[in-house]
């Protein structure tokens, strides 16, 4: 039997991912170290799925444990989201990132080469991008063609992972490699059984609205000086369930390609259209039917007026498109914040129970 790896399976997107792969009706194996999530994701995505999926706890830079673990399956495609992937924190601890992200991807390729699994997805960031408004030719929407410059130690270690993609592609064109360009993921499944539990401060936009919103922590809006509709900053918000759909349907492209044809290609996943940070505050207070307190601070060192994906290319050629809209990803976000447990809003009646 062949399955479907899945590092990083018990995190945010990787979880969501695996559910959209077993009702797909793929067999998957998650390898997570569980540095940034807990076993409750995997009780819930056998709960949601209604099936067993196997689970190893092994950190990817332990090459024997992770040897271990292809020993035991026959994989066709690795999806590989392991990695940490806090902007702030790769800043003031580089090596930890790059250990973690770099050495972690090489370890995993190493053990693909040698058990001759030579088809892998990669997460990859439009962080990549850095900021292409002051690039002299480029513009918003962002095309994969754009030239690529990471402003902070966690972007580089994407692209250093996706530069030693490139290069295991051109020694060996018998590979098939997807490098997905995440703009930003945000929401939770729609059973509010599944969504975004990190270790720590939330610091991603989303996720810190919610927190607010529960009636934990503060939320200051970074800079309302850009020149946007409403003066703050614009992104390409796109549902996590769209997104592992965008994995699905690179998995079958890959598989698709004729017998013997490799790949190395680049996609971006995103919606196409981007919203300002007030548009997402007032889309989670409808959701929530609460307001969410903030003040306004200076603009945030590193940030950049506006990431928005061209998305013609995942559009033509894998036959994806995001489909859901910010005010479904806060509605459900919303949902997953009331029920669930840790994330700050207990709603005890409401609480799901998973047997
Ligand atoms: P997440 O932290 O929820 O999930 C990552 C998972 O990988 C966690 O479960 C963590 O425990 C595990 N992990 C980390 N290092 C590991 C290691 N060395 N060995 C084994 N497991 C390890 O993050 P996410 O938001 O689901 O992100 C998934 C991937 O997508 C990451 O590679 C991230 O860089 C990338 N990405 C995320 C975003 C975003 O905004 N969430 C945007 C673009 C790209
Ligand atoms: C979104 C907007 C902030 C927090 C990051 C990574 C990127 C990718 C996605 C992994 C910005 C504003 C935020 C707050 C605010 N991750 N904001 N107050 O910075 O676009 O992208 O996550 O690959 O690589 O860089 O996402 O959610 O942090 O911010 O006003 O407390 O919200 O200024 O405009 P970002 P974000």
């Amino acid at each position: 039997m062949s399955f479907v790896l899945v590092t990083g399976g018990a995190g945010y997107i990787g979880s969501h991912t695996v559910v959209e792969l077993i009702q797909n009706g793929h067999q998957v194996v998650i390898v997570d170290n569980l540095s940034n999530s807990s076993y409750d994701s995997i009780s819930r995505i056998e709960y949601l799925t209604r099936s067993k999926v196997p689970f190893h706890k092994v950190d990817l830079t332990d090459y024997s444990g992770l040897d271990a673990v292809f020993d035991q399956y026959e994989f066709k495609t690795v999806l590989h989201f392991a990695g940490l992937k806090a902007v702030g924190e790769s800043a003031r601890n580089p090596l930890k990132y790059h250990n973690n992200n770099v050495i972690g991807s090489i370890n995993l390729l190493r053990t693909m080469q040698s058990h001759g699994c030579k088809s892998i997805i990669f997460s990859s960031s439009a962080t990549v991008y850095g900021d292409v408004t002051r690039l002299e030719g480029q513009r918003i929407p962002i095309v994969e063609t754009c030239p690529t410059q990471p402003t902070n130690p966690y972007g580089q270690t994407k692209l250093a992972v996706e530069n030693t993609l490139r290069d295991v592609f051109a020694a060996d064109q018998q590979w098939r490699i997807a490098i997905l360009r995440y703009f930003n993921p945000i929401g939770a499944h729609s059973s509010g059984l599944l969504g975004e539990n990190p270790h720590g401060v939330p610091d991603n936009l989303l996720p810190l609205i919610a927190q607010v919103a529960s009636g934990r922590g503060k939320f200051s809006v970074f800079g309302t000086d850009y020149d946007s509709v409403d003066g703050t900053p614009i992104r390409d918000y796109v549902h996590v369930v769209d997104l592992a759909q965008g994995h699905v349907a690179a998995l079958h492209h890959l598989d698709g390609l004729k017998e013997g044809t490799g790949i190395c290609r680049e996609w971006n996943l995103g919606t196409g259209t981007g919203s300002t940070v007030f548009e997402v505050h007032s889309s989670f207070e409808r959701a929530s039917n609460r307001k969410v307190p903030y003040t306004v601070a200076t603009r945030r060192p590193g940030d950049v007026l506006n990431l928005t994906a061209d998305v013609s290319r995942a559009a033509t050629e894998l036959g994806w498109r995001a489909r859901l809209t910010v005010d479904k990803a806060c509605d459900d976000l919303w949902l997953w914040t009331e029920r669930h447990p840790s994330s700050g809003y207990q709603n005890v009646d409401g609480r799901v129970r998973l047997s």
